[in-house]
């Protein structure tokens, strides 16, 4: 019985502990920073910094800012946007890839997603929720090239630059339906 009201005990004591701003990536990802990012990618970020302002974000109070680098070098940018039933919030990535396609862009290089909260930055580079992870694999499958996340942190010293394989690993896709979307 005393065992068991020492383990509630310090249960209780971890939980109230107050949640750091981002979990340490695990060592094998290896970060980099702007500075050593090439300058289409720097362009890339400086694009989803300059976006983070227009975030719609009263519930979360949660900036993330997008930018996609179309094939053709053009930058298309996105913001989330939420809404008060919260299941309806729009992630920044899934803004900016239906803004680019209504513009006629629906091939991309990259993506590059950065964040921040309204008194608090990111310690580590933001990556893109399962939805919009799935939406990228969309995209993606239609680029020449699968795309690089290129995922920062709000002082953009620890960027993290990826693929959507390695993101979403056994993805489900076009192909699981036997459907060619190259056309499209
Ligand atoms: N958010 C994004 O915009 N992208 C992501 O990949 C993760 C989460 C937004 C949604 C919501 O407005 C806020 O961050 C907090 O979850």
């Amino acid at each position: 019985m005393k065992k068991l009201l020492c383990l509630l005990l310090l249960l209780c004591t971890a939980c109230s502990k107050p949640e750091p701003h981002s979990c340490p990536l695990p060592a094998e990802f290896i970060t980099t920073s702007y500075q050593e990012l090439n300058p289409d990618y720097q362009q890339l970020v400086d694009a989803a910094t300059e976006v983070l302002q227009n975030s719609y974000n009263p519930y979360s109070n949660f900036f993330v800012g997008a930018a996609l680098l179309a094939e053709d070098g053009t930058i298309i940018t996105g913001t989330n946007f939420e809404n008060a039933a919260y299941g309806s919030t729009i992630c920044a990535e899934r803004a900016a890839i239906l803004r680019a396609n209504s513009m006629g862009y629906r091939r991309f290089k990259a993506i590059a997603i950065i964040g921040r909260g309204k008194d608090f930055d990111v310690a580590e580079p933001i990556a893109p929720c399962g939805a919009c992870r799935q939406v990228i694999y969309e995209v993606s499958s239609l680029a020449e090239q699968p795309m690089d996340v290129v995922m920062s942190n709000t002082s953009r010293q620890r960027l993290l630059v990826t693929t959507i394989p390695e993101l979403l690993p056994l993805a489900f896709g076009p192909r699981d339906l036997n459907i060619n979307i190259s056309s499209f």
